[in-house]
């Protein structure tokens, strides 16, 4: 225990026979690596996902196991958690799913899921970190921290451009250098680099030519060349199809192929090839030395602490996440919050209000100890004040008796709350497919439309995780809240932010198109591409550096949130070194405020986006409370990627600091000249 680990990798390393190597670089069951009992190596456990540790499978199939000890705490949805803008909360959240996975038993868990929003339609947005690289890499570090701290190993995934799942086995995907570098790679340099991720996913689908989880470039070149990465990288679960490639290219632990488990591309095969000199002893070494430091590293060899499942802590974690992510989209007249002394009946309306989601999304989902639904949560808070009444409105088979009762039960009372969106219902937020269009399903749209005709007071909650078109009754609504899928305090979260307990200050970490075509990848017909291989002809300009570049206007902007309190912002000072401002709450409620700081480059020397997120910071404050915020600057704030020389370069010149509550609501900005850093 004491020595150092590469010693005692490299002890482990000298006493492994040929084929106990091999064993330690494929699967022995859906989720496990094989025990080698003759030198105290444990069977070590994988297990999804991002939200929390799903439920035992297998041991051979995707069928669950039927256990009764497999419950979790679920957390909010990945796109959730970035829309709380608060690393520090992320960090809380993984450390939390990480004491969760010691208590299951579980040695690597596979996520955070990292990719970046390229089109509203991705099955697996609600999983991700929404569209901007920026704060998906805050968000991304925070989380591994958070989880790594209790021994117990993150995987960054899906490396890389897994940004569809329509194809995602075998679509190719095409971009420009600077587009991987400045857009879709950031979020995993950041988790190697800035919180030592321990390993990292290879993607399904090819990138230029070549499948992700055997991809010389980004694994080889980029991961373990260029970024050191010392730990390991492990193929998504079928994501495999060659031995030599596995071997040369940059794979080292194949997971889920769909054959006998001696047989994986690694297996038989690779021990074979060694043996017969094909491949290098010293590349299948290369292989072992990176599991067994994952190993050591996350205490596989030695007892490991007994971890918690469900505490008190766990469970106001998850609530935490769920009030902080709900994103207020539009409040007017002080719609919001409501104040159950002035209301005596209560209207819920919605699928929605009682459908429970965190089982869904496929390999992210949980089996949840419970789940409070937002009528639940609705009726705790507010049931023996109000009396709240219940109508499904619309659901997969929304029939026309069902909407004539929802409008009647909106007539009969003072307030309706709608609860509607998504699910994780194929072509919906689910993996494995994406969605059709950007339309509310089951004559939604319909419903509220008769709903808010029938009585004006209608507050709108989207439960969703991917952006959709509101055109339809929006102007008509005076509420509505974006509160994603909340995971298993979803419901407590929404009625306190509803009553007002708590004052949302979520900000959207995606843009919200008015219509589909409005879209980079749709607007250039650059989605799902043709003929397997889809080209990211948008480039840089993805989510809102499309829309601000092209001056479209959007629904609703990335980092757009509002709060039941007003925040004010001046006197912003810059330096070399950091933009400084004010800013004070000037309402009645205290609160929290997103500050954003976005960077312009005036003249820049090659095409840039109108402006890139470049900082941020969640402050806390009381009426009348006023706080300095700091958001520091470097090289990084001002550099774009230099295609030819390889490199990021921050080049000298004229440029305008802009600071505000979202991307569009720019308090404050200055101008800013970067000169020459002396040599
Ligand atoms: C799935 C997903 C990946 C998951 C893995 C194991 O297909 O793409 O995110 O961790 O397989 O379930």
């Amino acid at each position: 225990m004491t020595q150092p680990i590469e010693a005692r990798v490299e002890d482990l390393l000298s006493r492994l026979s040929l084929e106990e190597k091999v064993a330690l670089v494929h699967a022995d069951s859906k989720f496990t690596t094989a025990a080698i009992p003759r030198l105290g190596i444990p069977k070590r456990w994988l297990s999804d996902g991002p939200h929390g540790v799903r439920q035992e499978v297998g041991p051979d199939t995707w069928k669950p196991a039927g256990r009764t000890d497999d419950f979790a705490t679920a957390m909010p949805c990945g796109i959730a958690l970035a829309a709380t803008w608060n690393p520090d909360l992320a960090q809380a959240e993984g450390a939390v799913i990480g004491e969760e996975a010691l208590a299951r038993g579980k040695h690597i868990m596979l996520g955070p899921g990292v990719n970046i929003m390229r089109t509203p339609l991705c099955g697996r947005n609600f999983e991700y970190f929404g569209e901007d690289p920026f704060l998906a890499s805050r968000i991304a570090v925070g989380y591994i921290r958070g989880q790594q701290s209790q021994g117990v190993a993150s995987c960054v995934k899906h490396l890389a451009a897994n940004n569809q799942e329509l194809e995602r086995m075998t679509i190719n995907v095409e971009m420009d250098e600077r587009t991987l570098r400045e857009i879709y790679l950031p979020a995993f340099k950041a988790a190697v680099e800035e919180a030592g991720v321990y390993t990292v996913m290879g993607a399904y689908n090819r990138f230029r030519g070549q499948f992700c989880s055997h991809n010389d470039y980004l694994l080889n070149n980029i991961l373990k060349g260029e970024w050191n990465f010392q730990g390991l990288v492990v193929s998504d679960w079928a994501a495999v199809h060659d031995t030599r490639e596995a071997s040369l290219c940059g794979l080292d632990l194949e997971m889920g192929t769909d054959k006998p488990y001696d047989e994986f591309f690694l297996g038989r095969p690779f021990r074979e090839a060694v043996q017969g000199g094909d491949i290098a002893l010293s590349v299948l070494d290369d292989k072992v030395r990176r599991n067994l430091r994952v190993m050591i590293g996350t205490g596989l060899l030695e007892g490991r602490p007994p971890g918690s499942l469900n505490t008190k802590k766990h469970q106001a974690t998850a609530r935490r996440v769920a009030e902080e992510a709900m994103v207020l989209l539009k409040n007017d007249d002080g719609a919001l919050p409501l104040d159950p002394s002035r209301i005596k009946s209560l209207a819920v309306i919605g699928e929605n209000a009682t459908r429970l989601h965190a089982h869904g999304g496929d390999s992210s989902g949980i089996k949840a100890f419970y789940e409070i639904a937002p009528l639940e949560g609705i009726l705790q808070r507010a049931g023996s004040q109000v009396n709240v009444t219940y109508s499904v409105g619309y659901g997969s088979d929304t029939g026309n008796d069902a909407i004539e009762r929802a409008v009647q039960a909106a007539k009969a009372a003072d307030v309706v709350v709608f609860v509607g969106g998504l699910n994780h219902d194929s072509n919906s937020d689910v993996e494995g497919s994406d969605r059709l269009d950007m339309k509310l399903p089951y004559r939604q749209d319909e419903l509220i439309q008769r709903i808010v005709e029938a009585n004006p007071r209608t507050i709108v909650v989207l439960i969703a995780g991917s952006p959709v078109e509101m055109g339809a009754w929006l102007e008509r609504v005076p509420a509505v809240l974006l509160a994603w899928y909340g995971g298993m305090e979803g419901g407590n979260a929404l009625a306190r932010i509803l009553f007002g307990d708590v004052n949302p200050s979520g900000k959207l970490p995606c843009t919200f198109p008015k219509r589909l075509a409005d879209s980079p990848a749709h607007s250039l017909n650059a989605y799902p591409g043709t003929n397997g291989t889809v080209r990211y002809e948008e480039g840089l300009l993805v989510g809102y550096r499309w829309f601000d570049t092209k001056n479209i206007e959007p629904l609703f902007s990335f980092g757009h949130g509002l709060s039941y309190t007003r925040f004010e912002y001046s006197n912003l000072r810059l330096s070399p070194g950091a933009a400084e401002f004010d800013v004070v709450n000037v309402g009645e409620h205290e609160g929290g405020e997103v500050a954003q700081l976005y960077v312009h480059d005036a003249h820049p020397r090659l095409a840039r986006p109108d402006k890139e997120l470049k900082g941020f910071r969640k402050i806390f404050l009381k009426p009348g409370e006023k706080q300095r915020v700091s958001i520091p600057l470097d090289q990084g704030s001002f550099a774009f990627y230099d295609s030819d020389r390889r490199a990021w370069v921050a080049e000298p010149g004229e440029f305008t600091i802009l600071v505000g509550s979202s991307s569009r609501d720019i308090r404050l900005q200055d101008k800013f000249t970067l000169r020459r850093p002396s040599s």
